[in-house]
């Protein structure tokens, strides 16, 4: 067996460190937390864990704005912290994955303080500052994905600076090659703190047209859509230049033994392909997000799975995402009936698939009272439900007060139906999805076929899904019924000894199948040769 890197055969949990587990009773999650829940992360099967930003962060953005690129939070703990979370998880067989945020500091980074404190300062061009327009006002019509202009005048100066994302995460100006050493040298500290990858936040954006030219109307844009959709983002985002980028980034990791680079990108499939880089030379895995976006039914998915596995140039490796911290979680997404599809789905496609924190117990979106909302998107930008707070909230372990997240009152509120849904219970009742979730998970690890095989035969036979994977002499069969309906699949594997390898209900695992299948509501099936 050729043996391949560790990323390709993971499972990545991602966590959100503010809501995982608080271990010192600020109602906020913190590393010693993270610490502490290794065990349960090894009882799920997790083999990866990626943190957002733990970073020095006055917090506008809950750590996407970063004041310290070499640091963490006291919010979080302490750089020994990080070092006992790294040699512990990896003593349990688990790597770990910082967040980088390249595109943008902190408005209290040193480095912004120093480039707005006047116009000849040696750090001014670290930023993108401009001159008013000749009319005055803004430099030109680009807008902030999180509402209003993307710039921001500075009275100090005259000038306006440029921000993708809030006011106060002003963006760094990767035209300039001291930005990109300083970023490099961060990515290097970790590095060399023995982190195993990054995932590269807003890579899309990292580089904006020279010209500042104005971006084009968008002439498909409805006004119950976010006002940032009014424009296509033509000249501030994924820009030619960007596979230089990439492949610089590329390099500073290669220069480590066996790190992973994941890129964020919100692209249509055809663009998204283009961050493996020329001859693979740019993320080892631009995160795929077709499944959170795509409306759940067997159509729309078999149609959109192919699309990307036919997309992927020659070697490059897929990967499949079904929630986080910006998207709705899954359960409300879909519902409830669907989620045991939701998971067979994500852990029997081709690729590695990355799993959100508490979608394992069927954490649902939660709804916040107004008097509770801290996401700066759904402040800013209200009533397009782009609130990502009820994606957010505290992690539910078990039905004591504060759900055994924390001892006192949590910086988001937990779910309201934590008292039933949580791993404690989920624990003990081996029908539940924590158990599935386990299953299912040792099932792909132990399945050469469900880790390499490539995938093939996608279908939709009205509202059930089914593909096959195949390995050497081995494959594998899945059916998935996305709807409320019994329905019947025609015979899908032709070996005289297939059986049912896994059931979203239990009870009809090893039964051996006729010509035809009969799936029940919601129910998927995973089937191969008995072993
Ligand atoms: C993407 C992150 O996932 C999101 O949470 C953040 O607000 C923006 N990038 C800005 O960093
Ligand atoms: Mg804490």
């Amino acid at each position: 067996m050729n043996s391949m890197p560790w990323w390709q055969s993971t499972i990545i949990y991602q966590i959100y460190p503010r809501s995982f587990q608080d271990s010192d009773g600020d109602g906020v999650g913190d590393l010693l937390g993270i610490i502490e829940r290794l065990p349960y992360l090894v009882e799920l099967g997790i083999e990866t864990i990626w943190l957002s930003p733990i970073f020095p962060s006055p917090m506008a953005d809950f750590g996407y704005d970063i004041s310290d690129y070499v640091n963490i939070d006291p919010l979080f703990g302490t750089l020994d912290d990080l070092d006992r979370l790294i040699a512990d998880a990896h003593a349990h067989g688990i790597k770990v994955i910082l967040d980088l945020v390249p595109n943008h500091t902190s408005i209290e980074h040193p480095w912004f303080v120093e480039s707005r404190s006047s116009r000849t300062n040696p750090k001014r061009d670290w930023y993108i500052w401009r001159d008013p327009a000749p009319s005055g006002g803004v430099p030109n019509n680009w807008l902030s994905e999180f509402g209003g202009s993307g710039w921001q005048l500075d009275w100090l100066t005259g000038q306006y600076y440029y921000h993708t994302f809030l006011a106060a995460q002003p963006d760094l100006n990767w035209r300039n090659p001291d930005v990109r050493a300083a970023i490099y040298d961060a990515m290097r500290f970790w590095f060399r703190r023995g982190i195993d990858g990054f995932r590269v936040d807003a890579v899309w954006y990292v580089i904006k047209d020279e010209q500042f030219r104005d971006n084009p109307i968008n002439p498909d844009y409805k006004p119950t859509s976010p006002p940032n959709h009014a424009l296509i983002p033509l000249y501030t985002a994924d820009r030619p230049e960007m596979q230089e980028v990439i492949a610089e980034m590329r390099r500073v990791s290669d220069g480590f033994s066996d790190r992973l680079l994941i890129g964020e990108l919100y692209l249509p499939i055809e663009r998204l392909v283009a961050y493996y880089g020329r001859d693979l030379s740019g993320v080892h895995l631009p995160f795929n997000f077709t499944l959170l976006t795509a409306s759940w039914r067997a159509e729309v998915l078999a149609d959109l799975i192919r699309e990307y596995n036919e997309a992927l140039p020659p070697g490059g490796w897929p990967n499949w995402v079904l929630g986080n911290h910006d998207r709705p979680r899954i359960a409300s997404r879909i519902g409830e009936e669907q989620v045991r599809i939701a998971a067979m789905l994500l852990l029997t496609l081709h690729g590695t698939p990355t799993v959100y924190y508490g979608d394992e117990i069927g954490l649902k979106q939660a709804q916040i009272r107004p008097d509770r909302i801290r996401d700066p998107v759904e402040l800013n930008v209200p009533g397009y439900a782009l609130g990502r707070d009820g994606c957010r909230t505290p992690m539910h372990w078990d039905a004591s007060d504060h759900a055994g997240f924390s001892i006192t009152e949590s910086w988001l509120p937990i779910g309201k139906d934590y008292r039933e849904r949580n791993v404690a219970r989920q624990r003990s009742d081996a029908n539940s999805l924590f158990q599935f979730y386990r299953t299912l998970i040792a099932l792909r690890r132990g399945s050469q076929v469900l880790i390499r095989g490539a995938l093939h035969s996608i279908r939709a036979e009205g509202d059930i899904l089914t593909f096959l994977r195949e390995h050497e002499q081995e494959r594998i069969a899945v059916a998935l019924n996305l709807s409320a309906e019994p329905a019947t699949v025609s015979r899908m594997l032709d070996e005289s000894d297939t059986c049912i390898l896994l059931s979203s209900f239990s009870e009809r695992r090893a039964e051996i199948l006729a010509h035809s299948i009969e799936l029940g509501p919601n129910e998927g099936i995973i089937l191969g040769r008995r072993k």
